[in-house]
């Protein structure tokens, strides 16, 4: 069995939580660390959430680092409205003690793609992309010893859900997204079009519940607080598990089913800022940078996701 080795960076919200576990509960991935950044809730929130995750999952030794605080050149836009204060409302669970990491996220990310050989660093994004474009930025050197970035975010054919135009996380930061998505690092993206495919539903839920341990019970916890949104706005019988699909891409590629085409960042328009520019049709010539994945095997990931947490 190859580990692959990860840099989870996030802003956890229930989802990314769920990608955490799941990460920590499968042994092909190492995670080496996971890096904080603002998003669906400011940073001390999303550090605090982070932190309160590897306790649940028993993995207070992993380091967390803090990292930016706001976009790179805009300002903060979080998701209260659906994650709720915190960011990982749905269940009371204990005030973190593990320590943070010194040091800054992008800083570490650094360190780290230096330390490890070239091309056997993978970065899993799952917030607004401003630590990895931050690490680019500081560091160029790193950029071409990454390995792969797979992300989540953006939407073509779903469009957006934070603007009609523009999903969530590239929204927050669009100039950092530009940066990625030109940097020439193999890219796989988990946009909304994927992440609508695989929703909670109640026998899915109950699945999970059933394994009756504390890291399934504030899975089933926080998809129950997590899905009153997408089922109003929606109309849908359950949440999509946006950022756990990142995770599962890495365990099992075959769920999986997308195309590589060219995508572009819109950092200018009117309506339309922090739209990905999906050419799905391939009606330019520009050239491919990214998988872009749009369908999945459902109940297959599901079988992933709820197999694996009865590990942890
Ligand atoms: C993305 O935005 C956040 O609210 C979720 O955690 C996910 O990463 C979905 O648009
Ligand atoms: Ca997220």
């Amino acid at each position: 069995m190859t580990v692959q080795k990860i840099i989870i960076d996030t802003d956890p919200g229930q989802d990314d939580a769920v990608a955490i576990l799941l990460a920590l509960a499968s042994p092909e991935i190492e995670v080496l660390g996971l890096t904080c950044v603002a998003g669906n809730v400011p940073l001390p929130l999303t550090v605090k959430n982070a932190l309160t995750i590897c306790e649940l999952a028993g993995r207070s030794d992993l380091p967390v680092y803090a990292g930016c605080e706001s976009p790179l050149e805009r300002t903060l836009v979080t998701a209260e409205h659906v994650h709720g204060k915190t960011g990982l409302d749905g269940i009371a669970l204990p005030e973190p003690t593990m320590p943070l990491a010194g040091g800054h996220a992008a800083d570490f990310i650094i360190d780290t793609l230096r330390r490890e050989p070239a091309g056997t660093v993978t970065l899993c994004p799952i917030g607004p992309l401003t630590n990895i474009a931050a690490a680019f930025r500081r560091a160029p050197d790193i950029v071409a010893r990454v390995k792969r970035i797979v992300l989540m975010g953006g939407a073509y054919f779903e469009v957006g859900n934070i603007t009609p135009a523009a999903e969530f996380n590239i929204y927050v930061d669009p100039e950092a997204a530009d940066i990625v998505f030109r940097s020439g690092v193999p890219l796989v993206v988990m946009p909304l079009d994927v992440t609508h495919k695989v929703l909670t539903t109640r026998a899915r839920i109950a699945a999970i519940a059933a394994l009756g341990t504390p890291a399934a019970e504030a899975v089933a916890s926080w998809t129950g607080f997590f899905e009153r949104f997408d089922k109003e706005k929606y109309g849908s019988e359950g949440a999509p598990l946006h950022d756990p699909c990142v995770i599962a891409w890495l365990l099992k590629p075959e769920l999986f089913e997308g195309r590589e085409i060219n995508v572009e960042i819109e950092l200018e328009g009117t309506y339309t800022t922090g739209m990905t520019v999906a050419d799905w049709w391939r009606v330019t010539d520009r050239a491919p940078n990214a998988l872009f994945i749009r369908d999945v095997d459902a109940d297959g990931f599901y079988a992933l996701l709820t197999e694996r947490l009865a590990r942890l």
